[in-house]
């Protein structure tokens, strides 16, 4: 749906304690839970996840990074989600994020960035389906 997008808080702000703030940043820029859980990819779920990137030199980084410890997965409600929430965490690499996003708060650097936002309506979809059966979305 084009007013649905795919988070994860990743491994690096569950790990420093972020994930109440993070939700509540979230919640407070008008975007509605429709489906979240804690959950660990497997190394298996996380090349296939970011298998548009296994050509590039941080693959196995980010493969080892995504793999390291508990997430929180979830799908996104609001107008125009996937652009407005791209905006929301800023951009890739922390010190290139702009004041008061989720990326410049949280995000320790370009490989570990606190968080996940898909890139397309497209991508929105095939993510959260990736995470969540039909039933758990709501
Ligand atoms: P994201 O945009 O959510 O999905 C791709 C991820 O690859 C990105 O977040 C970063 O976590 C990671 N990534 C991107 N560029 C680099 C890089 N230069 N070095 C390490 N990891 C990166």
């Amino acid at each position: 749906a084009e007013n649905r997008t795919f988070t994860m808080i990743k491994p690096d702000a569950v790990e420093s304690g972020h994930i109440g703030a993070i939700l509540e940043q979230i919640s407070a820029s008008g975007f509605k839970i429709v489906a979240m859980k804690l959950t660990q990819m497997t190394q298996h779920d996380a090349e296939t996840f970011y298998a548009v990137h296994k050509e590039r030199p941080f693959f196995g980084e980010l493969v080892e990074f995504m793999t390291r410890g508990p997430i929180v997965a979830a799908i996104l409600e609001k107008e125009n989600a996937v652009e407005d929430f791209r905006t929301l965490i800023g951009a890739t690499n922390p010190t290139d994020a702009a004041d008061g996003t989720i990326r410049k708060k949280y995000a320790k650097n370009v490989g570990e960035n606190a968080v996940h936002g898909s890139d397309s309506n497209e991508n929105a979809k095939i993510e959260g389906d990736f995470h969540f059966a039909g039933r758990e979305q709501f």
